[in-house]
């Protein structure tokens, strides 16, 4: 049975909402416990179903993973795999960041290729280049990525590709580095919190490393970790969304956990946009009145603006005043979502990578598709926004990023109600 959300116009939203931990800082730090052979406890994990993907991952490699609530018990110690199957790759992308970590503790690893995805061709020549620079052997079998490489050694890597940096490919060469043989640096490294939070997971299983959080990121190879225990940031796309939440259906939220420093060019944007944001002891203060105005957005690396959160604030604009223009630099073909937005009565034209917003007063009530993880949130967004009832099906995208999303915004006052399609009217 699968189930849909319907939504009705809502807002203002009051009240208090937190964040969880953030989806993928939890990825690359789960599959860091492959790094050693002692358990690890990290905390304040995600229950979204990429997070139980990894962890089937693991359980495939040996290692035994355990839920309790937010808290997360990892204990390598079963028969060591080395072989990520297509089956869970196919399922997640990200499980490619078992790579560096495979092959840094076996010397081998076979991970089957990821493909792409509906936001873009994807490819992983960065992993494969960093991997190699620091001696793996790589080659392509049947579909899969198969590496080799006893011991790694240490070396200066550039990491910069036609669209900045890679985030999970600085991963893979971080997490392959900290047993490399010598010292690795990574030059044109990803900045995102979430690289910072692995450095800070690595380091507190021995690793040495320093500059994590720049461009920048020195390695010095120890010759084994231990395990660790590790809380994970709070998620900053599930806080920017609810920000934006705020922003369009008006009144007043407070955002427990969302860190300034991890949102900076989000506030930018919302503030330019006539929201007021305004920084408390360890959350955000969202409050919105009317219609907001319109603005241009630019997706970039951090600390430019996440390109995981301009399906969402494509649905704010959809209904500002005026026309905004939103700009990929980072997946140029991520806007599965603007058919689904006009469905409801946007208009927004795709002009190459950007799309051109007209902001309408009100959207319009419809029965709509979520294409992809980040465009299921635009599409409850719009809904909150739109005359008559808006229905959202495939929530399977929305339920592998966010834990519970349409609740807490229903504690907040959106009309939002999850049926299942054989109680559906
Ligand atoms: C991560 C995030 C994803 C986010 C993305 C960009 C996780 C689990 N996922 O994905 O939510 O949208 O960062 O912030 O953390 N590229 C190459 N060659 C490569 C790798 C990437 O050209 O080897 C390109 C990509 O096609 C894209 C850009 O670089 O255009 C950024 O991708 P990347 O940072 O690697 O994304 P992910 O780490 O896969």
């Amino acid at each position: 049975m699968t189930d849909k959300l319907l939504i009705s116009a809502s807002g203002p939203l009051r009240g208090t909402v937190s964040v969880n931990g953030a989806k993928n800082a939890a990825l690359p730090i789960m599959a860091a416990c492959l790094l050693t052979d002692e358990p690890s406890v990290i905390e304040n994990v995600p229950q979204v179903t990429d997070v139980l993907t990894m962890a089937e991952m693991l359980r495939r490699l040996g290692v035994e993973v355990s839920f309790a609530g937010d808290r997360a018990t990892l204990r390598p110690g079963g028969t060591p795999g080395t072989e990520a199957p297509y089956e869970l790759v196919s399922r997640m992308r990200a499980s490619i960041c078992v790579l560096g970590p495979l092959l840094a503790k076996h010397g081998r690893a076979r991970v089957s290729m990821p493909g792409g995805c509906v936001i873009g061709a994807r490819p992983i020549d960065l992993h494969l280049k960093g991997l190699q620079a620091l001696g793996a052997r790589i080659t392509v079998e049947h579909g899969d990525l198969v590496a080799r490489g006893s011991p790694l050694r240490g070396a200066r890597v550039h990491l910069g590709g036609a669209f900045g940096s890679s985030v999970l490919g600085t991963a893979n060469v971080m997490t392959a580095g900290v047993l490399a043989e010598g010292v690795t640096v990574i030059e044109h490294a990803a900045c995102e919190p979430e690289i910072v939070d692995l450095a800070a997971m690595l380091s507190a299983m021995g690793a040495r490393i320093e500059g994590q959080g720049s461009p920048v990121i020195r390695i010095e190879g120890v010759p084994r970790l231990r395990g660790a225990r590790h809380r994970i940031i709070p998620d900053r796309i599930e806080a920017g969304t609810l920000m934006m939440a705020a922003a369009l259906a008006g009144g007043e939220v407070r955002v427990e956990g969302a860190r300034a420093e991890h949102l900076g060019a989000v506030i930018d944007k919302l503030s330019e946009a006539g929201a007021q944001i305004s920084k408390l002891n360890g959350a955000l203060r969202v409050q919105a009145k009317g219609r907001p105005q319109a603005v241009d957005v630019t997706t970039l690396p951090f600390p430019g603006f996440p390109t995981d959160l301009q399906a969402q604030m494509m649905a704010l604009m959809a209904v500002s005043r005026g026309v905004s223009v939103l700009t990929e630099q980072v997946y140029p073909e991520r806007f599965m979502h603007i058919a689904e937005l006009c469905r409801m009565g946007a208009s927004i034209a795709r002009e190459g990578a950007s799309a051109v917003v007209k902001g309408m007063t009100r959207l319009s009530g419809a029965r709509v598709t979520a294409p992809d993880l980040r465009a299921s949130a635009a599409l409850i967004l719009a809904g909150m926004a739109a005359d008559n009832q808006t229905e959202v099906t495939g929530l399977e995208h929305l339920e592998r990023g966010y834990q519970g999303l349409e609740g807490r915004l229903t504690r907040l006052g959106a009309k939002i109600r999850r049926v299942s399609d054989a109680a559906a009217p």
